[in-house]
C-alpha cells in the first residue's frame, strides 16, 4: 500500500518566532513515531531558508506554495522552480483555489507551473476543486476532470510524478467538510482519470483538503481513494497537525 501524505499549507501565516516554535513542537511530537506517512509543510517563500535549516535531517519535508511558470528573467516578484530547489524544496503547491480565484490562474497556467516544478525535480501538488455554485449545478465531475486534464495533457508520462489535491472550494476555511462519501466519490473519478492517463498512476497520491481537522481526519483518510490530506488551519496548531498525522500513519 502506498504511504499517505499529510501536507500543511500555512498560507500567508507565520513569522520567524512562530515558525520555530511550531516546528519544534511538531518535531518533538514526531520523535517517538517512525515516519509511517510522508509529511510536509508548505510555507511562505520568505521563510524557506529558515525552514530548510529547521527541518534538516528530520522526517518533515519542505514545500512551497507557488512557483513561477517562467524559468527565470524579467518577472518581478516571481520565484523560479530552480530557486525553490536551492532551498531543498521537495513539494510545491500549484493551482490552489486561492490563486485561481485571486490571481486569475487558468488551467493552462497551472499545468505549466506543474511542468516547471517537475523539471526542477520538485513534486507539484496540483490543487483542483469545484465551487459551491458548480457543485449545485451538478458540474463537480466536469470541473475537476477539466482541471486535471490540463495537467495530464501538458505533462505526459511525467504525470505519475505529481500529487493531486482535491479541495472543494466550498470546504476551504469554512468548517464545512466534504463528507467522506462525497470526497471518496470525487477521488474515485480522479483515480480513474489518472489510471487511464499513465501506466504508473497507481503511485500518485490523491489528497483531500478543505476543513480537514483532528476530529474528521480519520474517517476521511479511511476512504479507499484518499491518500492523504492538505491541511490549512489545523496545520498551524501542532497538536492538531500531529493528530492528523497519527490518523494517517
Ligand atoms: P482549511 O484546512 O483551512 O480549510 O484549508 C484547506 C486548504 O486550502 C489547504 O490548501
Amino acid at each position: 500500500m502506498k504511504k499517505k501524505l499529510i501536507a500543511g499549507n500555512w498560507k500567508m501565516n507565520g513569522g520567524l518566532a512562530a515558525n520555530e516554535s511550531l516546528i519544534q513542537a511538531l518535531l518533538s511530537g514526531l520523535a517517538a513515531k517512525a515516519a509511517l506517512c510522508d509529511i510536509a509543510v508548505c510555507v511562505p517563500a520568505p521563510y524557506l531558508a529558515q525552514l530548510q535549516s529547521l527541518l534538516a535531517g528530520s522526517a518533515l519535508a519542505l514545500g512551497a506554495q507557488d512557483v513561477s511558470a517562467h524559468e527565470g528573467g524579467a518577472y518581478t516578484g516571481e520565484v523560479a522552480a530552480a530557486m525553490l530547489k536551492d532551498f531543498a524544496v521537495r513539494y510545491c503547491l500549484v493551482g490552489h483555489s486561492e490563486r485561481r480565484l485571486y490571481h486569475g490562474e487558468s488551467d493552462a497556467l497551472v499545468a505549466t507551473k506543474a511542468q516547471r516544478a517537475l523539471a526542477a525535480g520538485i513534486t507539484p501538488i496540483v490543487c483542483i476543486g469545484e465551487t459551491l455554485a458548480e457543485r449545485e449545478a451538478g458540474k463537480t465531475e466536469e470541473v475537476v476532470k477539466r482541471q486535471l486534464a490540463a495537467v495530464i495533457q501538458l505533462n505526459g508520462h511525467c504525470v505519475s510524478e505529481i500529487v493531486v489535491a482535491y479541495e472543494p472550494v466550498w470546504a476551504i476555511g469554512t468548517g464545512k467538510t466534504a463528507s467522506p462519501e462525497q470526497a471518496q466519490e470525487v477521488h474515485a473519478v480522479l483515480r480513474a482519470q489518472l489510471n487511464a492517463a499513465s501506466a504508473h498512476a497507481e503511485r500518485i497520491q490523491i489528497l483531500y483538503g478543505g476543513s480537514m481537522n483532528a476530529a474528521n481526519a480519520q474517517q476521511l483518510l479511511g476512504q479507499p481513494d484518499i491518500d492523504g490530506g492538505l491541511i490549512g488551519g489545523a496545520a498551524l496548531k501542532a497538536a492538531d497537525f500531529l493528530t492528523i498525522i497519527a490518523a494517517a500513519a
